[in-house]
């Protein structure tokens, strides 16, 4: 007899799983395929002599190996907090007394990933309202739609957010009551993922400035997602959106150590405001009782070092080049085709691409079997949309140029033209029966 059925809960029921890692699937199955689409980061570049020399020098010391090989506390090793905020006040300009911050305040997680995830858990509720760019971080979407939350989201221009339509917007939910429900702007304001855009300079100000004013019931946080500021191949840095935080009480800062260093370390930080700390370390002990040790106590040798900052200034020259060969590529290669256009991005690991109005890229689009077909893979833009907020662009995608190496980058971009091109035809009857099958 089987099994009577599991009974889960809602909260799993409304969990899906992300539709990358089905992509990442694929391109680890198929070594042929030039994947744009993962997020993996520069096999080459990983700092294996670095992260192997830190490991030889933390055992050679038994007191302190015994230390990293222990428990840790659920807010992260102490030294390590306490560097990641003087990195960030220092690429700020400030103190972190100039932003009212002190180690209490960060927290070391699991990968910036589990303080996204831990987040969402203590503020939001079924029904509650979080405003995100159009396109967001798929990944973090998903979050969103396990914990229940309304997502709205609002369109970006060459600048990043475009805080006028946020503005707009905040307006509009005030009008019509939703005002309490809004609990969060979440913006990947550096090289965002996915388009590979930045928030500039002038909005950053003007959005802590919106969500201040309009922050009457409740607080609206803004959630800095700075995952990728470290990895800048042009222009001046930007000052980040919690500097201008001073009391720290609207910006929640999240960062990693996965892209500037190494995933597979999956170490990452936030800075919160004071009265979030302690809810968030109650639910993240209950997951955890504290990140992977061992791993803290090598990034921080590797801060004290100097090798982590050796390593990140050696990783921006191989991502320029990266980011270089593929806008070039598509420069060259789509330069027939001026209704396709694409993200520049000054920082980062993503290019956005438009394709024609009316050219389908999603999972069972035509664009995608081409695109399989030739051996080529990118993620379908139109999964950083919520398709609450109208309709949602079918015609995007996400080129990656983090794990494709220089040439498999140019015969990436090769073999997506061949796509598109194929794509463009007038579908026969035998392809549109068959785009009618796939999309069962
Ligand atoms: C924008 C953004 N935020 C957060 C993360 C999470 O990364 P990690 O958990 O490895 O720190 C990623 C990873 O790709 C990302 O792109």
């Amino acid at each position: 007899m089987p099994p009577a059925p599991l009974a889960l809960s809602s909260r799993s029921e409304r969990t899906t799983d992300s539709p990358i890692n089905g992509l990442i699937r694929l391109a680890l199955e198929n070594p042929a395929l030039v994947s744009l689409a993962a997020g993996l980061v520069d096999e080459e570049s990983l700092p294996v002599e670095e992260v192997a020399d830190a490991a030889a020098d933390l055992l050679s010391e038994p007191a302190a190996g015994r230390a990293a090989l222990q428990y840790g506390t659920v807010m992260g090793y102490a030294p390590l907090r306490e560097k990641v905020l003087h990195r960030l006040a220092a690429s700020d300009g400030l103190r972190p007394a100039d932003m009212n911050l002190t180690p209490d305040d960060v927290v070391v997680a699991t990968g910036s990933q589990q303080l996204l995830a831990l987040l969402g858990d203590i503020l939001l509720n079924p029904g509650d309202i979080v405003l995100a760019e159009a396109p967001t971080y798929f990944v973090f979407q998903n979050v969103l739609r396990g914990v229940g939350a309304r997502v709205l989201t609002v369109p970006m221009d060459e600048h990043g957010l475009d805080v006028d339509a946020l503005e707009s917007l905040l307006r509009r939910l005030d009008r019509s009551g939703d005002l309490p429900r809004v609990k969060l702007i979440y913006t990947c304001d550096y090289y965002q993922n996915p388009t590979g855009l930045t928030l500039s300079r002038e909005r950053r100000p003007r959005l802590l400035e919106l969500a201040r004013r309009y922050s009457r019931t409740n607080r609206i946080l803004i959630l800095e997602d700075a995952a990728h500021r470290e990895l800048r191949y042009e222009g001046d840095d930007l000052p980040s959106v919690k500097s201008f935080d001073r009391r720290n009480e609207h910006v929640v800062w999240t960062a990693t150590f996965s892209k500037p260093c190494a995933p597979g370390l999956k170490t990452g930080y936030g800075i919160l405001p004071r009265e979030l700390v302690g809810p968030l370390l109650r639910l993240k002990g209950d997951h955890d009782f504290g990140s992977n040790n061992l791993t803290q106590h090598l990034l921080d040798r590797l801060l004290a070092s100097g090798a982590y900052d050796a390593h990140v200034a050696r990783l921006r020259q191989v991502y320029r080049a990266k980011r270089d060969a593929l806008l070039e590529a598509l420069a060259e290669e789509f330069r027939d085709a001026p209704d396709v256009t694409w993200t520049r991005p000054a920082g980062g690991l993503y290019v956005w691409a438009m394709f024609p109005a009316g050219m389908e890229s999603g999972p069972s689009s035509r664009l995608m079997r081409a695109a399989l077909d030739e051996g080529v893979l990118y993620v379908p833009g139109e999964y950083g949309y919520s398709p609450a907020c109208g309709p949602v662009p079918r015609n995007e995608a996400r080129l990656s140029f983090g794990v494709a190496s220089l040439d498999q980058l140019r015969e990436g971009v090769r073999r997506l033209r061949r796509a598109v091109r194929s794509a463009s035809r007038p579908a026969g009857r035998n392809a549109a029966a068959a785009a009618c099958a796939a999309a069962q």
